[in-house]
């Protein structure tokens, strides 16, 4: 009884630490990665894989090319959640932070999801739309806008062009979002192979650097 009245009060305040130091973990800056995208936007002028390219360069050199991946045709994959669907690819995964390459030419629509971590979603091309409950009008984001999905709020969205994404919070947490369709809808299970392979070499690999 006495041992769940200490459980009952340290795994709480445990967590409660831990969550509120998440920020000193955090490499990335959100404002700083709006500007990188905006440069590449202009230095790609209309051509998305001259943006990618150029972004890719720009943020390993800003953050070195131990926490930014390459782009490689192989590490793409696709990710099918909240009924959305487009292609990826993880350019840094750890703890509390990813940043990725999501997005389709064709079009997508779905439930962005809820989860523990606060995301920063920077139109490269195309367009998104967002529609949170209680608005009538669409909120659209065209290239270089950065549209920025607050820790546990839902919110339906269109996306036709290609985003650079930042979520900073608890990223495992988020993973079964990720997952969950392929055992509901897709039954793709070598893409969910390879998305739980990257994930799991990218936040292992920046464990090893001690990147949380
Ligand atoms: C974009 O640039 C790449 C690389 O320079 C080139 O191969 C491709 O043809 C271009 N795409 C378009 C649509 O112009």
């Amino acid at each position: 009884m006495r041992t769940l009245y200490i459980l009952g009060l340290i795994v709480p305040l445990i967590c409660y630490l831990l969550d509120s130091s998440l920020p000193k973990f955090y490499k990335f800056d959100p404002v700083k990665l709006q500007a990188l995208s905006k440069a590449s936007i202009e230095a790609g002028a209309g051509n998305t894989t001259v943006i990618f390219e150029h972004l890719v360069a720009a943020l390993q050199e800003e953050y070195g090319t131990q926490h930014v991946n390459g782009l490689e045709k192989e590490k793409w994959f696709f990710n099918n959640a909240g009924g959305a669907m487009g292609a990826m690819i993880i350019l840094h995964a750890s703890i509390t932070e990813y940043l990725i390459l999501f997005g389709t030419p064709l079009g997508t629509e779905g439930h962005s999801g809820v989860h523990l971590a606060h995301d920063y979603f920077t139109i490269l091309s195309g367009e998104q739309m967002r529609l949170d409950a209680g608005d009538i009008e669409p909120r659209v984001y065209r290239p270089g806008d950065q549209n920025y999905l607050p820790r546990g709020v839902g919110t339906q969205y269109v996306l036709n062009g290609w985003a650079l994404e930042l979520a900073q919070g608890w990223i495992p947490s988020m993973l079964p979002f990720g997952f969950l369709d392929t055992f509901t809808s897709t039954m793709d299970i070598a893409n969910l192979w390879k998305t739980v392979y990257l994930t799991g070499v990218n936040i292992v690999g920046q464990l090893m650097l001690g990147k949380f």
